[in-house]
């Protein structure tokens, strides 16, 4: 049997892109298997390996690491044109993924009528849109909690699938009229061209929770890479301006079929600032000339919609919260480079509503609209920190900041990213986490 410390989490502590995909690839090293348990194409995580760009939105980083397999669990909705096409650039950059890619045979399928009811749900909410990235994601959970979901296990059935297919189609139908005169779907045409492309996918499927557990079994460490981030959790971010899957640790249990006791420990992903993309509260959001120099120096457009990211300050109520709802162990830290220029770096410490101060992390997305920051200013390192792999290396203002923030959040850095590639990172050697897990450069 495994010792379970061997088993790690790791999740986005903010509204994602914080840089878990840079995080996962460094420590993939360690593990056998990396295994995302929940969204889809919606998210983007690059990463540099061997001097090449990887934009990965399905599939688990793992992949860019020989001997290594990557795990897509029963939590993440799949659209099949988008893994194969996504297999076949991998594939194209050399990388072979074969037998490498495990998919499960009960993640739901991404339709068609998803991603058109989402584009018309959109629309018809007008400014209150939650700036989707458009990719279906939402209605393809709504159907899987509504019971009307198809799944990868009834691509290995042709005849049930077509079945299966025109049932949900007309009563689809019927709502995308009513609700917004949309397309209409019914018709075998459309329903055997996406077959004939969907089935290409059943080589890879498997049941995930017997792969994982005989894995374990044998000794092998599984890495659980989640997508999006705490604050775009479906229960615990700000709702409604959120994805609609468990992006938080706990989600890796249902999204992968391992029991929760099985995964040891969980470490957050942070900014050393904070980013969001799309609608929605962003209490520490600077929208000025300063967040506009973040926003260039920190490359800050979506991976996958090009967007460009709205920019801001390290929000420690929120990053608190974090740490609670996702039982952080430690955190890594991102993008530490990006600050490297600025005289004075401001970090939110407290919220303060209607003359209330507080340090909780507030349920409605109206109150953090509306809440005021106090921070505390924080002298600026102005000095490049890219690439240093050493924290005693770092300048000492920039060693505060870190501990400043370890401090505030009351959880450890593991880990310090200072830039994009690889080998871009310090590892915080007398992190109890690092030693308990045995991990850092080998
Ligand atoms: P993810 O979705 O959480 O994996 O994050 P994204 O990949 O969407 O966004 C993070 C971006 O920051 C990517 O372009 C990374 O290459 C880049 N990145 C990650 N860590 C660092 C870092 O420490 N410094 C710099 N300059 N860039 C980084
Ligand atoms: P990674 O894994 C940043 C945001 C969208 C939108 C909201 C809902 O790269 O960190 P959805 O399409 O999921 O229904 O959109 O969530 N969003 C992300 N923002 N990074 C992501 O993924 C995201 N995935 C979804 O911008 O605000
Ligand atoms: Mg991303």
């Amino acid at each position: 049997m495994e010792n379970k410390s061997q088993n790690l989490a790791v999740v986005g502590v903010q509204w994602g892109d914080e840089g878990k995909g840079k995080i996962v690839d460094v420590l993939a090293e360690h593990f056998d298997i990396v295994a995302r348990y929940q969204g889809g194409a919606n998210a983007g995580h690059t990463v540099y390996a061997d001097g090449k760009k990887f934009i990965l939105q399905l599939i688990p980083t793992g992949i860019l690491r020989p001997n290594k397999t990557a795990v897509i669990g029963p939590g993440v909705v799949v659209n099949p044109e988008s893994l194969l096409e996504e297999i076949e650039a991998i594939e194209n950059n050399g990388i072979r993924v074969g037998q490498r890619l495990v998919v499960s045979d009960r993640a739901h399928l991404i339709m068609p009528y998803h991603r058109s009811h989402e584009a018309a749900a959109e629309e018809a909410r007008g400014v209150g849109r939650i700036g989707t990235t458009a990719k279906g994601i939402g209605p393809t959970y709504e159907d899987k909690a509504g019971r009307r979901g198809l799944r990868t296990c009834d691509l290995r059935h042709p005849e049930l699938f077509v079945k299966k297919c025109s049932q949900v189609l007309a009563e689809k139908d019927r709502i995308g009229e009513a609700l917004f005169g949309g397309e209409r779907f019914r018709g075998d045409q459309w329903v055997t061209q996406y077959y004939e492309t969907a089935r290409r996918v059943v080589p890879y499927l498997a049941d995930v929770s017997v792969f994982l557990h005989d894995a374990m079994d044998r000794g092998q460490r599984v890495l659980f890479e989640g997508a999006q981030g705490t604050l775009l959790d479906v229960d615990h971010g700000t709702y409604p301006y959120v994805t609609s899957s468990s992006a938080t640790a706990g989600g890796a249990a249902p999204g992968t079929g391992v029991g929760p006791t099985r995964i040891g420990a969980v470490i957050g992903v942070s900014k050393a600032y904070a980013t969001r993309v799309g609608s929605g509260p962003f209490p520490t959001e600077e929208r000025g000339a300063v967040g506009e120099k973040l926003r260039e120096r920190g490359a800050e457009y979506g991976s996958v919609t090009g967007r460009p990211r709205r920019c801001g300050w390290f929000d420690v109520p929120a990053a608190r919260y974090a740490a609670r709802v996702n039982d952080l162990a430690a955190l890594a830290i991102t993008k530490l480079d990006i600050l490297d220029s600025l005289e004075e770096i401001p970090v939110g410490l407290e919220y303060e509503y209607e003359g209330q101060r507080a340090k909780d992390f507030p349920a409605e997305a109206e109150i953090l609209e509306k809440a005021r920051v106090h921070y505390r200013m924080l002298p600026g390192w102005r000095q490049p920190t890219v690439g240093l792999r050493e924290f005693a290396q770092l300048p000492t203002r920039a060693q505060d900041y870190l501990r400043f923030i370890a401090d505030q959040v009351e959880v450890e850095i593991a880990m310090v990213s200072t830039g994009p590639e690889r080998d871009q990172v310090i590892w915080l050697e007398d992190s109890g986490l690092v030693r308990e897990m045995a991990l850092a450069r080998g």
